[in-house]
């Protein structure tokens, strides 16, 4: 493919929209990140790079953290995964507790905040908080090859300090019985993993086993079996943006994962993985330019799912 024509049509459309949205303050640390950055990264199986604008500066990656944590927990534990968390998109904000209480304490999947803290939860009752994290950082710096992707740990701490709802969260599922250790020690973990810095180079890179059956095509090391790799595409497809995931799938049509961040990571089966960032927010949490971006992609590349 001739990507120059793409890259400019991406630069293009996503001109007149940079600095739109609006950048997440309810964690303070977040807050003071520069409206105005747009980076983005194509990774190809081949390795191949392809980058727009501030490719390489890191942000916080916030929630598109829990698909990691998901491919962890199916490596790990297998089709016991979903007995303490559902597959269903929620319809609800990421962060909303209503369904909660009629579901028992199981969430509806893995991607919205209460399914990402059980599936820590799990992580964390096989080993160890600090475990978790260790290997989580471990496995991204292997994948990208970058030692230097580390925690923001201001971030982190800023996140556990306004983190009421995520502990309401934790505290009423462990009224049901589905955490299996102390809320305070899951959600040290939950907080640490979604404030790791990567750039949309790193993570690009760091997933591209999504795009390739589950094994990287490039150091060959098969991340998750091949069915859940399928399946973890299929969560991201219907639950990847909370009540906006309809609405990305009609417009962009991949299996994708937003972050408040700013970060967006979608996976294009068979071809690559794109990483986009730009801190504007719409409603749900998805970056605006990010979507921009894809959207322009997918016209450009026919890499859509739906093609
Ligand atoms: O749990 C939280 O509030 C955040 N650390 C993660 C939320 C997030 O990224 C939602 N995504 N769009």
């Amino acid at each position: 493919m001739d990507w120059k024509p793409v890259l400019a049509a991406i630069e293009a459309a996503t001109a007149p929209h940079i600095g739109s949205g609006k950048v997440a303050d309810y964690i303070p640390a977040l807050a003071r990140v520069d409206p105005s950055k747009f980076g983005m990264a194509v990774v190809l199986g081949s390795g191949e790079m392809l980058t727009l604008g501030d490719s390489h500066e890191p942000f916080s990656i916030q929630s598109i953290s829990k698909v990691f944590t998901l491919s962890m927990a199916l490596r790990w534990f297998g089709e016991s995964v979903w007995d303490r968390v559902g597959r269903e998109p929620s319809g609800s904000a990421f962060n909303s507790i209503i369904q909660l209480e009629n579901e028992k304490g199981i969430p509806r999947n893995p991607l919205i905040n209460a399914g990402a803290i059980v599936i820590t939860d799990m992580l964390v009752a096989a080993s160890s908080a600090d475990a978790v994290v260790n290997e989580l950082i471990a496995r991204l710096r292997r994948f990208s090859g970058d030692e230097t992707i580390k925690i923001d740990e201001e971030v982190a701490e800023s996140e556990s300090a306004t983190g009421s709802r995520n502990r309401a969260l934790a505290y009423f599922m462990a009224s049901f019985g589905n955490m299996n250790n102390s809320v305070e020690e899951s959600l040290g973990a939950y907080f640490r993993q979604c404030a790791v810095r990567m750039s949309c180079r790193q993570l690009a890179r760091a997933a591209l086993f999504l795009a390739f059956d589950g094994r990287d095509p490039i150091t060959r090391e098969q991340m998750v079996s091949r069915e859940y790799c399928r399946r973890i595409n299929a969560v991201m497809m219907s639950c990847g943006h909370y009540d906006n995931s309809g609405d990305f799938a009609y417009r962009i049509g991949l299996p994708g994962k937003s972050g408040v961040g700013g970060g967006i990571l979608a996976v294009a089966p068979g071809h690559g993985v794109i990483a986009t960032w730009s801190p504007g927010l719409n409603a749900a949490g998805t970056s605006m330019v990010g979507a921009v971006a894809l959207e322009e992609l997918v016209e450009a590349t026919g890499w859509s799912v739906f093609v």
